[in-house]
């Protein structure tokens, strides 16, 4: 607000000045203008000048007078500035945020809008969707038309870091109807643009429980009470259906294969979307076998997690780029952390599924 009426005040002065400086002229043209006698008797340097009386007197008080006002300006003005100025500094970068929430919207909206159509996949409001795609078979060359489910981007920053995030945006996942946005990737955004729809993806997250008032994107908040609500009753429903199915005695017992197989606001909390081949178009190959995200079965995955609790710690965090994880593995950052979004109960059921794999 301030910063706007600073520049509204702004502009005032400079329309004050330009008409002044038009009046200045018009004036001195009009006086400029009678020729009144001989320049040698009307030259300014040729006319006598104050005597001493009223250049040491009156003028030179004036003058003194003058210094002092300004001095007192500059004593109000400076402190005023000071004041003001972090304030000033604060709207701008809010002012900022705001701007490129708005252009990252432009990019985000649909293609009859005019943006680059996230929002036709991915929802208007980040929560999922999904796009047509065409899978050619490897081993027949068949060619068949699927509907590939597109996860929500409303809890993106829940599960990855601003860079992991900028990664995928650049690169895509280009084995999907996900194509690369980036320059890098060969995608049609630069730099500046990225960094306007990472804008845009913060606005659209869930607001965070456990988070100061004035820091909604802070890092240690949770999923919203009743986001947690939804998650537990949905795994509980697909749980009770695997029991109905005679797969398991107990719905405890069900949960973790609930969790991983969990479709969700079209698959956001889906293990097997990334690590289950065809369950994104509702064609599951064999569970866990590994397709974006590794194989989970046949033991490897117990061996580069012989403890479960340091399992557990994994899904929890993530993975990131370059660093170490369990025995031998090393980050690639393309693992979301699911401990901002599920209990330790959940995180330890459905890692007691994938160690049965
Ligand atoms: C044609 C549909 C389509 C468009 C357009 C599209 N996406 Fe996606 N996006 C997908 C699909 C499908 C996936 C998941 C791919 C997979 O299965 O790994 C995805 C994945 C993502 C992910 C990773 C989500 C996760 O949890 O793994 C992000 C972030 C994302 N998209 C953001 C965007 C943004 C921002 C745009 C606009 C520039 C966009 N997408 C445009 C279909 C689309
Ligand atoms: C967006 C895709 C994606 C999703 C969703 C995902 N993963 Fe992963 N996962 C990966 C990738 C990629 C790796 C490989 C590690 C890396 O690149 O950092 C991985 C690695 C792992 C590993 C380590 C495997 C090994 O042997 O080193 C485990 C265990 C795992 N994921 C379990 C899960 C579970 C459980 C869930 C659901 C709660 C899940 N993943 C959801 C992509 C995903």
């Amino acid at each position: 607000m301030l910063a706007a009426s600073t520049t509204a005040i702004g502009w005032v002065i400079f329309s004050i000045t330009v008409v002044g400086w038009i009046v200045y002229y018009l004036a001195n043209r009009r006086s400029a203008q009678p020729e009144l006698g001989s320049e040698i008797e009307l030259a300014p340097n040729r006319k006598p000048y104050y005597d001493d009386e009223t250049l040491e007197g009156p003028r030179l008080e004036r003058v003194q007078l003058f210094g002092v006002l300004l001095l007192a300006l500059i004593v109000i003005a400076l402190p005023l500035y000071w004041v003001f100025e972090p304030q000033r500094q604060a709207e701008a970068t809010s002012g900022k945020e705001g701007r490129f929430v708005t252009w990252g919207g432009r990019l985000y909206a649909t293609t009859a809008e005019g943006g680059f159509n996230c929002a036709g996949c991915h929802g208007a409001n980040g929560g999922g969707g999904s796009a047509p795609y065409s899978i050619a078979d490897p081993n027949t060359g068949e060619v068949k038309a699927v509907n590939w489910l597109a996860p929500a981007v409303n809890t993106i920053f829940y599960k990855y870091s601003e860079s992991e995030v900028e990664f995928i945006l650049v690169y895509g996942r280009p084995f999907s109807p996900m194509s690369p946005w980036g320059l890098a990737g060969g995608g049609p955004l630069n730099d500046q643009q990225i960094d306007t729809l990472i804008a845009k993806l913060w606005s659209l997250q869930i607001p965070r429980e456990g988070c100061p008032a004035d820091d909604p994107n802070c890092d240690i908040g949770t999923l919203p009470q009743e986001e947690k609500d939804r998650i537990d009753e949905a795994a509980t429903t697909a749980a009770q259906r695997l029991v109905d199915q005679g797969k398991y005695a107990t719905v405890d017992e069900a949960m973790g294969e609930a969790l991983f197989n969990l479709d969700l606001a079209a698959g956001a909390y889906s293990c097997a979307r990334c690590h289950t081949q065809g369950w994104s178009w509702g064609d599951p190959g064999v569970a866990g076998q590994g397709a974006f995200g590794w194989n989970l079965t046949g033991g490897a995955t117990v061996r580069h997690f012989p403890d479960q609790a340091d399992m557990e710690a994994f899904i929890s965090a993530g993975s990131e780029y370059g660093k170490r994880y369990g025995v031998q593995g090393q980050g690639s950052g393309r693992m979301p952390g699911y401990g901002r979004m599920l209990t330790e109960e959940q995180i330890e059921s459905v890692v007691e599924y994938v160690r049965s794999l």
